[in-house]
């Protein structure tokens, strides 16, 4: 799941080419490398191990002129993260320079073919076979690249978003793709590719999503072209972008995490902007309009998602089968899409992605689409992939998420998910209007209430301090705020490398609570709405047995504050909303921990943000 870009135009390429990578960096920061052709038809390669700003400092003193390049922050799939295995990967005539996201699934097979044909290699890549078949296909042939890339696409299974460029040939990109994401951005005389549009926008707002096994031709000067690897000429179509570059930009925070965290009482706003009117007694979700008949015939729902999206779809499944009373499902992605599910036709499948790039979340779509399933996406990023192949859905309007860690997203899929069951439950005739007004009431109350909970971010920085020593964490929630525990653990685990488990609280005691000692802190999510008295003698529990605790309480507690080491307090409110306010000192908790211990907080060791490989 690298990130990819290409410039072709009238300016110097590789400022562009570096910004675009740094824009990109959230989704692979193993190695990078760049390769640009200069106006003495030389074609320079450049690749560094380590991230972008690696790059930029070994290239530094190498000739970087050229009006035409490509650059790749790589997140290896196949070959360790070092300079060789980085790419760009050259042709074995150094003639063609090639990028890729993705995974060439049968690479075995077309290398062997290649060794045969006397073709040798440098790396340990799936990506270097294709720049290898490409070149053996166009001298075979006698054929231009866009031919042969086309003819070599033919041949290959897999996932791919490509950008090819050829000494000799100063102007022209080529550029496909088939399962990654790729976008096109027209600017005066100049075009700009990118894996997705941040490194775009500034630019130009004119964008095309290159759709599934098309290739495009970007030519100096020239109109945009695009065929399909069958070879039918397609008409690209322009897309307005509505993101801004402060949207993208840290705005005085010092990681992108927190000012994410920040952002939600604005970020849920937006989620609900014109959807839940100002009056806050109405809910309106154009998703749920268009298919309503569905949607109150649905005899179940399948949830299907990855990660913090599943963790949002299992609180999405409390509400529905609260409010709507449909039986729902919660799969993770990988699992759905192997096991030999069984899906009817007249079942509904939620697609929950922030970025709907998720290659497992997007294989599930296509399965579940194979079955006749009805297919509603829930994601974040505009004009992705899972967007575009669900029969319909809703975007959760969260803007552009750069932490690795989802957080703002995360609320924003949870807000989503929650209209979507009062709706469907409004229409049954399920939930009746007493509660549906007191609950759309209270949810259009929630960014005023987690502004209240951001101001306890320096206590919550002072505590978080005398932590760092712990090598584990449990969680404890139950009800709606049980996956709230299970996001909370994820949190830490992934930015703090400190290992966490979340655990529904009444479970405990039937293993985990062995684990109990003085030297464990245990989260506990112990609110007023939602089982609180049970809570409280799980609590106990733990008491007795030594471990520290802290506490997210309802204001006005006593009962818990008392028996907890921390307490963190969050305003009341409605037990389906919970989730909502509840996250946020979780969040909170965890980023500090991170920056305490020095981690890289927005880019977690291992992890890239979209993970558009099995
Ligand atoms: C969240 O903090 C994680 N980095 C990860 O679990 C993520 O939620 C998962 O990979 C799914 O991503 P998606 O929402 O973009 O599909
Ligand atoms: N398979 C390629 C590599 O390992 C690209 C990886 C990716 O897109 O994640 O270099």
């Amino acid at each position: 799941m690298c990130g990819i870009v290409g410039y072709i135009g009238n300016r110097q390429a590789y400022p562009i080419l570096i910004k675009g990578l740094q824009r990109l960096e959230y989704r692979g920061y193993d190695s990078a490398g760049i390769a640009l052709l200069n106006s003495n038809n030389d074609l320079n390669v450049y690749k560094a191990k380590g991230k972008v700003s690696d790059l930029v400092h070994f290239v530094q003193s190498k000739d970087t002129e050229g009006t035409i390049g490509i650059a790749h922050t790589r997140w290896a799939t196949h070959g360790e993260p070092n300079q060789v295995n980085a790419h760009p990967h050259f042709s074995q005539s150094e003639e063609l320079a090639l990028i890729h996201n993705g995974i060439i699934e049968n690479y075995a097979v077309l290398k062997q073919g290649l060794i045969e044909n006397g073709y040798s290699f440098l790396s340990e890549t799936d990506t270097e076979v294709l720049v290898q078949l490409i070149e053996f296909i166009k001298k075979s042939n006698n054929i231009s690249l866009t031919k042969a890339v086309q003819l070599a696409l033919d041949q290959v299974v897999g996932a791919y978003a490509i950008a090819v460029i050829e000494k000799g040939q100063p102007d022209i990109i080529v550029a496909a793709r088939k399962g990654s994401p790729l976008v096109v951005g027209i600017g005066e005389d100049e075009f700009f590719l990118a894996s997705d549009a941040t490194p775009i926008i500034e630019y130009t707002n004119k964008v095309v999503y290159i759709g599934e096994e098309e290739i495009v031709t970007l030519r100096r000067g020239k109109e945009l072209r695009i065929k399909t690897i069958g070879n039918v000429e397609k008409t690209p179509e322009v897309k307005k972008l509505e993101m801004t570059i402060s949207q993208l930009e840290k705005g005085g925070y010092p990681h992108f995490m927190i000012k994410e965290i920040f952002e939600q009482p604005k970020t849920l706003s937006d989620s609900m902007r014109g959807r839940v009117n100002v009056e806050g007694d109405h809910i309106t979700l154009a998703g749920f309009i268009d298919n309503k008949e569905k949607f109150l015939n649905a005899k179940r729902i399948i949830i299907t998602a990855c990660g913090t999206s599943w963790h949002a779809g299992l609180i999405g499944k409390y509400a529905i089968e609260e409010f709507a009373r449909i039986p729902v499902e919660v799969e993770y992605s990988s699992e759905f899409r192997y096991r030999k599910p069984v899906i009817h036709p007249d079942d509904i499948v939620i697609a929950i992605s922030q970025s709907g790039e998720t290659a497992d979340t997007l294989a599930a779509v296509e399965l579940a689409k194979s079955k006749g399933a009805f297919i509603f996406g829930i994601c974040n990023v505009v004009g992705s992939s899972i967007p575009r192949n669900t029969h319909s859905g809703c975007y959760t309007h969260a803007g552009p998420e750069i932490g690795v860690a989802s957080t703002k997203a995360f609320t924003a899929q949870v807000t989503v998910l929650t209209m979507l069951a009062m709706m469907i439950g409004k229409e049954k005739g399920t939930l009746n209007n007493e509660n549906y007004l007191k609950i759309v009431s209270e949810l259009s109350k929630i960014p005023e209430k987690i502004k209240e909970i951001l101001k306890q971010n320096d206590r919550i920085a002072e505590f978080a301090k005398t932590f760092t020593y712990a090598q584990n964490f449990i969680y404890l929630g139950r009800g709606y705020n049980f996956p709230v525990a299970l996001e909370g653990a994820l949190k830490l685990k992934e930015i703090s490398y400190i290992h966490a488990e979340g655990y529904p609280a009444a479970e405990m005691k039937h293993g985990p609570i062995a684990l109990i000692s003085q030297e464990m802190p245990v989260v506990v999510i112990a609110t007023s709405a939602g089982m609180y008295e049970k809570v409280v003698s799980n609590i106990q529990e733990i008491k007795a047995r030594k471990g520290k605790i802290i506490s997210i309480v309802t204001e006005g507690d006593v009962v818990v504050s008392n028996l907890s080491d921390y307490t963190i307090s969050i305003p009341d409110t409605e037990e389906c909303l919970v989730p909502l306010l509840a996250a946020i000192p979780l969040q909170l908790f965890a980023y500090h921990i991170a920056v305490v211990k020095g981690c890289n907080v927005d880019q977690p060791r291992n992890l890239a943000k979209s993970v558009t490989v099995e």
